[in-house]
């Protein structure tokens, strides 16, 4: 049985288009100083592209994190995308980066816990795989707030931003990686932070649509205080859960949603060093659920995090929610460049995934239309299974293929450096 999961590899995506406190002057009635000295914002990345969506930027995130990882998509047995802003009601957006990817053997699902939804899928993938259900899970935090954002409440569209960042998570044999987490719900305070409309309790109608109701609303203030509160209590907390005291701790990477919370709450109530408090979000504001995992990719390519750190990851949001982890980070960065044959083959392995998507839903639309009733096995259905067999087949015969041509690639160079 597998005890432990490690963080293996990582990926992030952010959307082209910034809009900075400037922009936001000829917008609203605020200043680029207000945002400044109250947010610690400067500047989001929006999603203008009609085309692109919390899906697809969770799938580009998730291609770098595999790739990081060294993971073939056909290897995930789960992938949780944790969002606030999702595609739809359903499908889950987890199914459509699923296939995306190509990851035929996933199971996918979404997590709604709001801003603290990747450390509750930390959280998710960790239990998965100690329990021997899965061993590698990717997770995703993916948001496009931007269509969730009514551009003339000042009070909420100068916080958020667009953006999303990815994990892989491993079972494995050696100690560290994910040690423990705190979740918490406060669901008396769900009016403080909500999309009131556009959900079962307030279908969107003419007049939820006039009123603005499928848009953000926020009790600025109250949320600040909850935040301050949970983040310094759940770190405590979870600190103490993973028998460690907080000088063991060498980085806090917090949801980026307020520099003011932060500092409030890690720096100011838990007496812990600013300096090993990592912060981004004066580039991409807050991104909910993509903000720590793009902190962490950041705080990686910047060459903070080594081997044997350890890590808290805290959040809170609409929900209310909070959540907090300790992480033993336990992976050397960076990692060697892909080799370009690799490159190609994830390039090939991609292109064919939508070339597979694409004809199972023909497949589908014209086996519905000459077969009726779905009720008895024909010829063709029959016939459509054994493809499903043979491509399968086809699958894994490659992916031996390709596994040799590692195993003897890694042969070779450690024959040339001995
Ligand atoms: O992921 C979780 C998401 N939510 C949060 O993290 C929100 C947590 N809350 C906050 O970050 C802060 O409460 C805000 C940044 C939203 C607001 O900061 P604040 O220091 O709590 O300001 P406030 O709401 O107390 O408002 C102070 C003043 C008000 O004017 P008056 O009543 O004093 O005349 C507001 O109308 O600032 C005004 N104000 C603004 N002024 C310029 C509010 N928003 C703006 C703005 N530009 N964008």
């Amino acid at each position: 049985m597998t005890h432990y999961s490690h963080i293996i590899g990582w990926g992030k995506y952010v959307p082209p288009d910034i809009l900075t406190n400037f922009d936001l002057e000829k917008m609203v009635d605020t200043t680029d100083e207000w945002i400044r000295t109250r947010t610690g914002v400067r500047e989001r990345r929006i999603l203008k592209d009609p085309e692109e969506s919390t899906a697809t930027m969770a799938t580009r995130a998730a291609r770098d994190a595999l790739a990081k990882a060294r993971v073939d998509p056909d290897d995930l047995d789960l992938i949780i995308v944790a969002s606030s802003s999702p595609d739809y009601a359903f499908p889950a957006t987890a199914c459509l980066v699923q296939d995306a990817l190509g990851a035929s053997h996933a199971g996918a699902y979404d997590l709604s816990a709001a801003c603290s939804g990747f450390v509750y899928g930390l959280a998710m993938a960790h239990g998965q795989i100690v329990a021997g259900l899965a061993n590698t899970v990717l997770v995703i935090g993916s948001e496009t707030l931007s269509r969730l954002i009514d551009w003339s409440d000042r009070n909420t569209c100068v916080l958020f931003g667009d953006g999303a960042g990815a994990v892989v998570v491993q079972g494995s044999d050696q100690p560290g990686g994910f040690l423990t987490a705190e979740l918490g719900s406060d669901g008396s305070g769900g009016d403080l932070l909500i999309v009131p409309a556009s959900g079962t309790r307030h279908p969107t109608t003419m007049k939820t649509v006039a009123n603005g109701d499928h848009y953000i609303k926020m009790g600025g203030r109250e949320v600040f205080r909850f935040a301050v509160r949970v983040m310094a209590d759940a770190t405590r907390r979870v600190v103490a859960q993973a028998g460690l005291a907080l000088e063991d701790i060498d980085w806090i990477i917090p949801h980026q949603a307020n520099v003011r919370i932060i500092q409030s709450s890690i720096v100011k109530h838990l007496k812990f060093p600013a300096e090993r408090v990592y912060m981004n979000l004066d580039r991409y504001g807050n991104t909910s659920t993509a903000s720590i995992p793009l902190a962490l990719v950041d705080a990686i390519e910047e060459k903070k995090l080594k081997p044997g750190d350890n890590i808290v990851f805290v959040g809170f949001g609409g929900g209310l929610t909070w959540a907090a982890a300790v992480v033993q980070w336990g992976v050397p960065v960076p990692k060697p460049p892909l080799s370009f044959q690799k490159q190609m083959d994830l390039a090939i392995h991609y292109r064919w995934a939508a070339i597979q998507s694409f004809i199972r839903r023909w497949r589908r639309r014209i086996l519905g239309f000459f077969l009726g009733s779905p009720d008895t096995e024909t010829t063709t259905e029959k016939v459509s299974s054994q493809l499903d067999k043979v491509g399968d087949q086809v699958a894994k015969v490659s992916r031996q293929i390709h596994k040799g041509e590692e195993m003897n690639n890694q042969q070779e160079s450690n024959n040339e450096e001995e």
